[in-house]
């Protein structure tokens, strides 16, 4: 597979969607910085110059969307996976698109696509792993985060190197069996099950016990003794 190399761009998920016709399935684009970094609905993702790793994988899933639904959830565990084989302690799963280290937000995960969901869907998957934040721009991100420093790191194409395989065959896993595959991962790593959160939603805020996600990537909530699911990427959780 292919690897787009860059020093500076706005994004590497912008990359590979505007190249989308000409990138086969585990092509991945990395960059040093980016100066338009993006998270979900519009939030930018804090991208200093050298410090971290952006990565984005493209991927031509063949019957389309019904299967990425609960995507974001599989590469969460495929870098799971890749952190604690690495050793690191203390990584958490949160739905439906952080990667958590001993509560603090590590990395996240930004799943976009092109095209319909009876036709062939082409997947881009942005992943930003904090490999050294720098002073300066901890200060502006508006929660608390996490990074690898100190911790005995291979170098950053190692990482990606290793983020690739284990992606290549989650993804393939995913292709054959579905979510289903991955339940028992999820809920190994999900940091809030067992616990009171609140789902945050645009009209409102409902709060229960998390009680993980379903084979379609539902979110599983214990309201006053009912069980809820919740779908869709309107939705924030929060611990109550
Ligand atoms: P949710 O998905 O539950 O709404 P969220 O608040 O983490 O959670 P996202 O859109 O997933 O929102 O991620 C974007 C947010 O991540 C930013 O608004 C900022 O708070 C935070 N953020 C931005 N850059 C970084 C970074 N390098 N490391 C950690 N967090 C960051
Ligand atoms: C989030 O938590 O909202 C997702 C953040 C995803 C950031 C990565 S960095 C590489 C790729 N390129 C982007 O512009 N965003 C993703």
């Amino acid at each position: 597979r292919r690897c787009f190399y860059f020093d500076d761009i706005p994004s590497t998920n912008a990359f590979m969607l505007s190249h989308s016709e000409e990138l086969e399935s585990g092509d991945v684009c990395i960059a040093e910085h980016q100066s338009a970094g993006r998270g979900r609905r519009g939030r930018k993702w804090v991208s200093p110059y050298g410090s971290h790793l952006y990565f984005s994988l493209f991927w031509r899933l063949t019957d389309g969307m019904s299967k990425a639904m609960g995507l974001s959830l599989v590469v969460g565990c495929s870098l799971a996976k890749v952190l604690k084989d690495l050793g690191v302690a203390g990584i958490g799963l949160k739905w439906p698109n952080d990667v958590y280290l001993d509560g603090r937000k590590l990395a996240g995960i930004l799943v976009e696509m092109k095209g319909q969901a009876d036709s062939n869907c082409e997947l881009i998957i942005g992943i930003g792993v904090n490999m050294a934040m720098p002073d300066a721009q901890g200060e502006v991100i508006d929660q608390p985060w996490a990074d690898l420093q100190g911790l005995a790191m291979p170098g950053k194409t190692e990482f990606a190197v290793r983020l690739q395989r284990q992606l290549q065959a989650d993804l393939a896993l995913f292709e054959r069996e579905g979510l289903k595959a991955f339940l028992e991962r999820w809920q190994a790593s999900d940091s809030f099950i067992g616990k009171p959160v609140n789902l945050i939603m645009a009209d409102k805020v409902e709060t229960g016990i998390c009680r993980g996600i379903d084979e379609q990537g539902a979110l599983l909530l214990e309201v006053a003794g009912e069980s809820k699911s919740y779908i869709g990427g309107e939705i924030s959780l929060r611990p109550a």
